[in-house]
């Protein structure tokens, strides 16, 4: 163990307080006026502004009629940034400006440090033990003239205290009696930004960088404030601004200095800039022949190049590094270890500086058929015997489970393994792994149930995942919670409802003891509406949404099942298998799972304390959603739940997708309680969720029921009352293809209008001739719906179907792929006469129709009657050959005679 230097902790509990240049801090403080000014005048018009999240308009059913005259005690650009913010969401929350509210009780709020406020109002009962970044919100209610004090441990104190009493505002809280003081749990507050310097972000579901562009910082950098505003709203303190593949272009002179405008931008509101570093830079960068980090000359380089950028950013944060980690440099290189490593850069950044070395470090060639070899150990073995021989100023960084934010993963057991070490924990607010923002997947509960995790060491008080991030566990001086969040350009992240998972985050880094729920109905409160029946039934949507996904995906620690060497998005539950990346399920004829055990398995058990160990040693004490992460059981071996671990499976698939549906319904049931605007961009989407749980639900399902052999109980498994079968129709122009994999095509096939190459082979369709000379040629007319022309001469594909089911009302669901490099028209006919068209302009992953594309079109309430002629029609554009899986009827009308007789196809022409 290293000797651990004499740091003051001071230092560390927020090493970023290095004042900025008086003549800086007047530049900063005219641009931060300026920016204020440009965004507040630019807001309604503007694509980016924080309006568009949680800091809106008064959602308030009844506003109170106090109109607040804010004013700062100090002079700083922060408390001068709380005096802005307040007066803001004054007029935001409250109604008109400061001082015209209409008819509202003036009130003086009186803003500053517990020192400023000390001195000024001497008579005020301010608490003594106001911990740093904490503040303290007092009703001062005198009766003839009350005031408000809100005092801040220090700067950013402040600004936390004006957004949490606006949040109580926001919330319909009485402020008449507030005595209220607060304090982060976690220095370490960070959201990490995957933006790359050519404007791109990795996986970024929003658009493009808000910092970037084109290998510079961007010109306009309101929308960068604006986001600063939104992280100071909920407590968060660091933004780690570029991706952890680091560009090494970002630590060359020209583009630190563009890097601090940026910090320029932020820093009003308290948020400090930090940047992923390639460990190789000084040889890319610096053009020396080594980066080997005991070399002298590399020492002298970081040393200069953290010099370099404190002088532009006096208030930098650190650095993270990902490094010896899927293809990214290493120390490994020159056989150092990842302490020697982190520490030559600590001590370049030494004192202010911080370190957050990543402990995402695995061989991603590992060998599938060696029984032993397992991913998730990686980070232990390499991270644990390390412990103890980092500087101060190292934190290790790690994900909150063992192999990467999956949507369900016991908690990393490296938490526990790094007693003499700071450490973080990051999660994703992106959703790479948990439907990239098109699904509603609240992740809240996932983050609490990791920071409530007891691994039972000497004391149970503090032997959470949140009291080793605290520090307070095992003594360290910092830690915290980074959540990479990977905002773009298009509104902030891909989804107004996915932004639920930002504030989530930035609560419980301040507080992680908050109830998940209890933040859903904050957010819900501020963003959508304070009426009641709104906020519970938003909630309610919010809080079944990861066991929904989990359900409908990975259920029982089998991990997301997606496709995990291409878009981590729509299902492939072979792509984790029999390859070097580690994901394995080990799934076969006999059972499912990987072994993770001490006495048959991997061993993985062991890196936790004992009695962790102890409790996922038997699958009798393991609990049931991790059961096949540490377990392979056979089929038909019970799991917690009683039933066999198959029909675990088939039920979970189902209950997930039926919960999938509800949201719609639930959704359509606040139609005339919210914003209009929102209703409409939303319902959209959980339309598709629907449909793509669904996908997801048959994939899995239809995967696992040919693997196993087994029946389902309820005889869902294989069997679609009401699907017709694309391959099984009557087709003009469409030829039948191989979907890969098989499982995410409704029976392994689909039918495409002129396959392309890697759609895989054409099929005769059953015994049909391919063109009955039935198709018309597309008139060249502008297309009203925004799609694509077809080209002159263009014939459409048309797959027909005969109706001979009972009479009644049904919705038909057309499934086809919707590739995103072109756009394909589709239409649905009943018996010649045009019924729908719509055109497939979505924009999903994949190149080649899959899981990640498949969607549906649902046409509600189509009257049918036996013999009756359904068509439906698609027009290839690009390499979107309107690919086509199935329709499926679904009555909706009560009609039990109608599901026992479903209808089939026959071959006819209509
Ligand atoms: C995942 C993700 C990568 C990312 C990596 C990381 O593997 O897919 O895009 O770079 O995590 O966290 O470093």
């Amino acid at each position: 163990m290293i000797e651990r230097k004499a740091m003051a902790t001071a230092a560390l509990r927020f090493p970023m307080q290095t004042p900025v240049p008086p003549t800086r801090q007047k530049g900063i403080a005219a641009l931060a006026s300026s920016l204020f000014l440009i965004v507040a005048a630019i807001s309604p018009a503007c694509a980016q502004t924080a309006d568009q999240a949680w800091l809106r308009p008064s959602t308030m059913v009844q506003r109170p009629t106090i109109s607040l005259e804010p004013r700062a005690l100090g002079y700083g650009i922060m408390e001068q940034t709380a005096v802005r913010e307040l007066t803001d969401g004054n007029a935001r929350l409250l109604g008109g400006s400061s001082d015209s509210a209409p008819g509202g009780e003036k009130v003086e709020a009186i803003l500053g440090t517990v020192d400023e406020v000390r001195r000024a109002l001497p008579d005020v009962p301010i608490p003594r033990d106001l911990a740093p970044e904490g503040y303290w919100i007092y009703w001062n209610g005198a009766e003839d003239k009350p005031s408000l004090v809100i005092a801040g441990a220090d700067h950013a104190g402040l600004i936390y205290g004006v957004f949490a009493f606006l949040r109580l505002i926001a919330t319909d809280h009485d402020i008449t009696q507030l005595d209220l003081h607060s304090a982060p749990a976690f220095h370490i507050r960070w959201v990490d930004q995957w933006d790359n310097p050519d404007g791109t972000i990795e996986r970024g579901y929003a658009g493009r960088s808000i910092f970037f562009e084109g290998g510079d910082v961007r010109q306009d950098l309101a929308p960068v404030a604006e986001y600063a505003r939104l992280l100071a709203s909920v407590g968060i303190n660091g933004c780690n601004l570029n991706n952890v593949n680091a560009s090494p272009d970002l630590l060359k002179h020209d583009r630190l200095q563009q890097i601090a405008r940026i910090a320029d931008a932020m820093r009003p509101w308290g948020v400090h800039v930090a940047l992923s570093v390639a460990i190789d830079s000084p040889k890319t960068v610096g053009g020396l022949t080594t980066f080997d980090p005991k070399d002298s000359a590399v020492k002298a380089w970081w040393a200069a190049k953290a010099k370099d950028i404190f002088d532009l950013v006096p208030d930098f944060a650190g650095f993270t590094v990902k490094a010896d980690s899927e293809g990214q440099p290493g120390p490994a290189s020159y056989g150092r270890s990842p302490a020697e490593a982190a520490n030559t850069l600590a001590a370049a950044l030494a004192p202010h500086g911080l370190v957050l070395y990543r402990s995402f470090v695995y061989n991603h060639h590992l060998d599938w058929t060696n029984p032993k070899a397992d991913r998730a150990r990686a980070a232990y073995d390499i991270f644990h015997p390390l412990d103890g021989q980092f500087a101060p100023n190292v934190i290790i960084q790690t994900k909150e489970g063992p192999i990467d934010f999956q949507v369900r993963e016991p908690v990393s057991p490296l938490f526990a393994g790094l007693p003499h070490t700071s450490q973080a924990m990051e999660v994703q607010i992106t959703q790479e792994y948990t439907g990239q923002q098109r699904h509603l997947v609240y992740l809240a509960p996932k983050w609490r149930e990791v920071l409530d995790f007891n691994f039972q060491l000497n004391s149970w008080d503090t032997s959470t995942v949140q009291a080793i991030l605290s520090g307070e566990a095992f003594k360290q001086p910092t830690g915290g919670m980074v959540g990479v969040a990977n905002v773009g350009r298009d509104a902030w992240l891909g989804s107004p409802l996915a932004l639920a998972n930002l504030y989530a985050m930035g609560r419980l880094a301040w507080n992680p003891g908050l109830d998940p729920e209890a933040i859903a109905e904050e957010w819900t409160r501020q963003t959508i509406s304070n009426d009641d029946r709104v906020v519970q039934i938003v909630d309610t949507m919010l809080m079944d949404s990861w066991p929904a996904y989990e359900n409908y995906t990975g259920p029982f620690g089998l991990q997301t099942l997606t496709d995990i060497t291409g878009s981590h998005y729509g299902p492939n539950v072979e792509s984790s298998e029999r390859n070097g990346w580690g994901q394995w399920h080990n799934a076969d004829q006999q059972g499912v799972g990987m072994d993770r055990t001490h006495a048959y398995g991997t061993r993985f058990v062991d890196q936790y304390p004992p009695q962790v160990a102890h409790l996922y040693e038997l699958p009798v004490s393991t609990p049931d959603e991790l059961m096949l992460f540490f377990h392979h059981l056979t089929w038909n071996h019970p799991l917690g739940n009683g039933k066999s671990a198959i029909q675990s499976i088939y039920d979970s698939h189902y209950e997930g997708a039926a919960k999938a549906a509800e949201f719609v319904q639930d959704w359509t049931s606040l139609k005339d309680r919210i914003d209009p605007k929102l209703y409409a961009d939303v319902l959209p989407r959980l339309e598709y969720q629907a449909g793509h749980a669904i996908v997801w639900r048959d994939a899995v399902v239809q995967y696992f029921h040919k693997l196993s052999g087994l029946p389902d109980e309820e005889g869902r498994a294989g069997s679609y009352p009401g699907r017709l079968e694309a391959e099984s129709a009557r087709l003009t122009g469409y030829k039948v293809i191989d979907i890969t994999p098989w499982e995410d095509a409704s029976m392994g096939k689909a039918v495409s209008c002129g396959a392309t190459a890697s759609e895989g082979a054409e099929q005769p369709a059953s015994g049909q001739a391919l063109y009955q000379g039935t198709a018309s040629v597309v008139p060249n007319t502008t297309q009203k719906d925004g799609g694509a022309l077809a080209p002159e001469g263009t014939v459409p594909c048309a797959a027909d179907f005969t109706f001979t089911g009972k009479p009644g009302v049904y919705d038909i669901a057309v499934q086809y792929f919707d590739l995103s490099d072109g756009v394909a028209k589709f239409s649905f006919r009943l018996n010649g006469q045009p019924i729908a068209a719509w055109s497939a302009d979505a924009s999903l992953p994949s190149h080649i129709p899959n899981g990640d594309n498949s969607t549906r079109h649902t046409i509600p309430n189509i009257a049918l009657k036996p013999g009756d002629f359904l068509r439906v029609e698609g027009i290839p554009d690009g390499h979107d050959r309107a690919a086509l899986d199935y329709i499926e009827l679904t009555p909706n009308e009560p009609s039990p005679a109608a599901s026992a007789e479903p209808p089939t196809p026959r071959d006819t022409n209509p």
